[in-house]
């Protein structure tokens, strides 16, 4: 079938299977990488991106359902060279370090920071909370996301 959305602010038009994920929509046909597959299953948030604003697993959501939406991946934060202002937060706050959690943390984290600038630590926590890390203990994500939204707030 065929499916119309909007990636990053680029429409695109594809023919796909009843049964295909976004997440492969994603990654195999408009190789947006950046979005991971962790669990497939829904429990780890690595593949999280934003349809109409809101961050959703894309391992759960077929092409076919995004039909007509909005998607954000992480690719469409940075400003050419420039990191967006949450991705420098988690390098300068030390809330990366495989690396593979990372964008699915930064797109739930943007949802938080756009809707609630100042948000509390029990406020970050809750709004990570579908987010899996196996390295960093969650300290300094924590950190990095108040980091983010100190700057953010500065710059605004
Ligand atoms: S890969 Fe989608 S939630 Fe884990
Ligand atoms: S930095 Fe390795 S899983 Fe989070």
């Amino acid at each position: 079938m065929k499916i119309r959305l909007t990636v990053n602010g680029r429409r695109f038009e594809r023919e796909v299977d009843a049964e295909t994920r976004l997440l492969d929509l994603l990654r195999e046909d408009l190789h947006l990488t950046g979005t991971k597959e962790g669990c497939g299953e829904g429990e780890c948030g690595a593949c999280t991106v934003l349809i109409d604003g809101r961050p959703v697993n894309s391992c759960l959501v077929l092409a076919p359902q995004a039909d007509g939406t909005d998607v954000l991946t992480i690719e469409g934060l940075a400003d050419g060279d420039r990191l967006h202002p949450i991705q420098r937060a988690f390098v300068d706050a030390g809330g990366v370090q495989c690396g593979f959690c990372t964008p699915g943390f930064i797109m739930s984290v943007y949802a938080l920071l756009r809707d609630n600038p100042e948000p509390t630590d029990d406020e970050v926590r809750s709004a990570i909370e579908g987010n899996l890390c196996r390295c960093t203990g969650y300290a300094k994500i924590v950190e990095a996301v108040r980091l983010a939204a100190d700057r953010m707030r500065e710059n605004s």
